[in-house]
């Protein structure tokens, strides 16, 4: 949520800024500035807007300079206009600031500011900080470190979440800190770079240092030095990230998420990758915490994770036989759910930063849990506070509307429902290797259930004119049903809604008529007579049913206007392939609608706020 570049070094710093901050701009796009070093001073432009309005302007101004920072906006505080942009100056403009997150007690330090004689020119809570940190940094006079300890002083003062990233006219170096907000530090010769996330640094270096929670670090030419916020060195680990530049690329596809669809048999076979064990009827998932401690689950994720999650609970709950408890993470951690320590608290997440999900799994850890991450961003923070993760291995994911992710997060649930079940005994051998022969099918499935694309097309374009559509669908495919939905809405703005098939006539039957497309996915399963019946209460009212149906079934035709065919796998595993279509469908809707894909309105991926 919001996207950060800062770079000192040799290279033209706008062009460094512009590159990163395409690669940032799935975090947000309502406004982007640039301050760059030119001549001994900070010059600063900022628009309203996608990241393109100031790239035409910085054609006719350019900013010559080797060192600058630059911000792509999710409005939190103040509209999406050109004065609430990022970066915020001083009125003197020697200090540039820009900020992600939300800094709590901004508005009593704006009052004292103010009547000090301080002038804003924004709404916005980040504008504080350049002004505190001028105070503060008029006060240390010529004290070494001065621009450090300036704003190591406003840290002490400000509490909320904040990836702060400071520049100063006098100073050859970047002060940043992060408490919540994501940072991370890009290494090179004689260069260095600030970034919220790791495509921005791709073209450039692979070494980086995750910042955690409370450090602070001043970014030179020379190199990083990290320390807590009393000023403490802290050791942090240089890692060397193995995304390539191409998977953080659009590689010939309209879209990034068109591309990522396409790329899921490949990420499949990551997340499943040399896991799966059929000769000893198990799976490899070089985890630290013991199976047998635990008696019961809580799944804690948002949105699309929280689908999959969904799915993870049908999973472990048939082949484990324990019960889980799946929240929304915004929930959870108000609902003073019962967890004592034969609890497994899982936090499933693409980005390893959804504050939501953290702090539920803050209070899942600190009533007494253990705690497992299944998480795609490795370094994030959840990661670092969990006991253990399984890492989904999904590549860097830049369409906002999740897919790619999805489907990774789907396998991992089903090998940790496989673990859980061997260790405790529920899962038979024969059975065990079984489900793991129909997991290893699964990327090849997948690329089969692409095939439909242009059927899926055809579906489209016959039904993208409807206000609203519903999807429905049983048991482990209730939750494929909401992300179904919700992929359809987040990108082509067509009111959605989805519900377990079996609920329907307990009211959302009254709003069928022959206006409305109803998806129901209706693959092969133990419920599927059910799901047929629930078909024909749909008909019966003359709603319109797009059916998702197993390779084979003619019964399906016989009942639905349009069917879309997937391949067949374990009933467990039928959210895998079905989930195909429903994200074709949803992207090529919003396609004809002329919706902007990746970045839809609104939307942020990363969503560091609560
Ligand atoms: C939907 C989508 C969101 C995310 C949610 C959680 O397409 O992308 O609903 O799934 O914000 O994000 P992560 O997985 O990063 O915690």
């Amino acid at each position: 949520m919001c996207g950060i570049v800062g770079y000192v070094g040799f290279r033209n710093a706008t062009d460094v800024l512009m590159e990163g901050l395409k690669r940032l701009e799935y975090r947000g796009y309502d406004s982007a500035g640039v301050a760059v070093k030119v001549g001994g001073r900070l010059e600063v432009l900022k628009k309203a807007g996608k990241l393109s309005v100031l790239g035409e302007v910085l054609k006719d101004e350019q900013l010559p300079g080797h060192f600058g920072i630059g911000h792509t906006r999710w409005a939190t505080h103040g509209a999406p206009n050109d004065p609430n942009a990022h970066p915020h100056t001083t009125e003197d403009g020697q200090i540039a600031v820009i900020h992600n997150g939300i800094i709590e007690n901004y508005l009593p330090l704006k009052e004292g500011l103010l009547a000090r004689g301080h002038r804003f020119t924004s709404e916005t809570d980040s504008e504080v900080l350049a002004h505190l940190i001028e105070e503060k940094y008029d006060a240390l006079a010529d004290s070494p470190g001065r621009l450090v300890e300036a704003v190591r002083r406003v840290l002490q003062e400000v509490y909320g979440a904040y990836a702060l990233v400071v520049a100063h006219q006098d100073h050859e170096e970047i002060v940043v800190a992060r408490t919540v907000s994501p940072l991370v530090i890009g290494l090179g010769e004689g260069e260095s770079f600030v970034a919220s996330d790791v495509p921005a640094l791709l073209p450039y270096t692979r070494r980086v240092i995750f910042l955690h929670d409370g450090d602070m670090a001043v970014v030179s030419r020379a190199g990083v030095e990290v320390t807590d916020l009393r000023g403490n060195p802290v050791e942090r680990e240089v890692v060397e990230v193995d995304w390539s530049l191409e998977a953080a690329e659009k590689g010939g596809h309209p879209h990034y998420m068109l591309k990522e669809i396409y790329e899921q048999p490949r990420v499949l076979e990551n997340t499943l990758g040399g896991r799966l064990h059929e000769e000893h009827a198990n799976v490899e998932l070089d985890l630290n915490l013991d199976p047998a401690r635990y008696d019961r689950v809580h799944v804690i994720a948002c949105g699309t994770a929280y689908y999959a999650g969904w799915v993870g609970k049908y999973l472990i709950e048939s082949l484990a036989r324990i019960p889980v408890e799946i929240d929304v993470a915004s929930e959870y951690r108000y609902r003073d759910p019962v967890v004592d320590g034969r609890t497994l608290a899982v936090a499933i997440s693409q980005s390893g930063e959804t504050i939501d999900t953290l702090e539920a799994l803050r209070e899942a850890k600190r009533k007494g849990a253990g705690t497992l991450g299944v998480i795609n961003a490795k370094g994030s923070s959840i990661t670092r506070e969990v006991d253990d993760t399984l890492y989904i291995h999904a590549g860097p994911e830049i369409g906002v509307a999740s897919t790619k992710a999805y489907m990774a997060m789907l396998g991992a649930m089903a090998m940790l429902a496989v673990w859980l079940g061997r260790a405790r005994g529920t899962l038979a051998e024969a059975d065990a290797k079984e489900f793991l022969g129909e997991l290893r099918k699964l990327p090849r499935l997948v690329e089969q259930a692409l095939e439909q694309r242009a059927h899926v097309a055809h579906i489209a374009e016959k039904y993208h004119q409807a206000a609203d559509y519903l999807f429905l669908g049983r048991h482990i495919q209730a939750p494929t049903a909401y992300e179904g939905a919700l992929k359809l809405k987040e990108i082509s703005y067509i009111h959605a809604e989805a519900y377990p098939a079996g609920e329907m006539k307990h009211g959302p039957i009254a709003l069928i008529d022959e206006r409305l497309p109803v998806v129901v996915l209706t693959t092969d399963s133990p419920f599927y007579e059910k799901t047929l019946s629930n078909i024909q209460e749909v008909r019966a009212r003359g709603g319109r049913v797009i059916a998702v149906a197993t390779e084979g079934d003619s019964e399906a035709r016989r009942f639905a206007q349009d069917v879309i065919y997937v391949p067949r796998t374990h009933h467990l595993l039928a959210p895998v392939v079905s989930v195909v279509p429903l994200q074709l469908l949803a992207y090529e809707t919003a396609v004809l609608l002329g919706r902007d894909v990746d970045q839809p309105r609104n939307l942020a991926k990363s969503v560091t706020v609560e």
